[in-house]
């Protein structure tokens, strides 16, 4: 692993205040392709992503997403533009595995561009909602696909401190 991508591990941090700049089109691309770019078990490559900028989608599933959420926040997206829902196929065993790691080339991947990014839960609450299946329906997807999780991305408004102290005694050896 070269120092250069170690380093941007290392430093990676939740962004959770975005400012209202657009992200480009360039820069979402290569975010997804980085998480469509993820490992998958057997390489079945189970997740799809839906990408949201239209601000009436957004705000659909911000509301959605809030109604999910038991702490009273104006918006769990933290003004975020742009929303990278991933989504993957229940019938494929490794699923969550695969969906969770899609999400987390994401992270970095916005890192590594000088964006802001923050995994946002609740998805799966979201995309069983009646309006969530409507906002996939909409989106043309369909079929057995459950949410794994929103990367939120945009440009940071405040950036958090890094990097995060990680907590002793969460390694073992023989
Ligand atoms: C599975 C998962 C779910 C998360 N859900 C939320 C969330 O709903 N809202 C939120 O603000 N942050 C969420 N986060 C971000 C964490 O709160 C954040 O990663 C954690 O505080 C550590 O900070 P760091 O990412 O800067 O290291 C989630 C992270 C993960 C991995």
């Amino acid at each position: 692993m070269s120092h250069e991508l170690l380093d941007l591990i290392l430093a990676r941090r939740s962004c959770k205040s975005f400012t209202d700049r657009t992200v480009t089109q360039d820069d979402i691309t290569a975010v997804i392709e980085a998480g469509l770019s993820a490992s998958s078990g057997m390489n079945l490559q189970s997740p799809v992503v839906l990408c949201v900028t239209d601000r009436a989608v957004r705000d659909r599933l911000m509301v959605l997403n809030r109604k999910y959420d038991f702490r009273d926040r104006p918006d769990p997206f933290y003004r975020a533009p742009v929303i990278l829902a991933v989504l993957a196929d229940r019938k494929v065993g490794t699923y969550l595995y695969d969906g969770s790691l899609v999400i987390g080339n994401m992270l970095l991947a916005a890192q590594a561009l000088g964006l802001g990014a923050c995994w946002i839960h609740r998805a799966k609450e979201v995309f069983q909602d009646e309006e969530g299946q409507a906002i996939l329906h909409e989106a043309g997807i369909e079929g057995d696909y459950e949410g794994i999780g929103f990367c939120v991305l945009g440009y940071p408004e405040t950036l958090p401190e890094h990097p995060v102290p990680t907590h002793p005694g969460r390694v073992f050896r023989l």
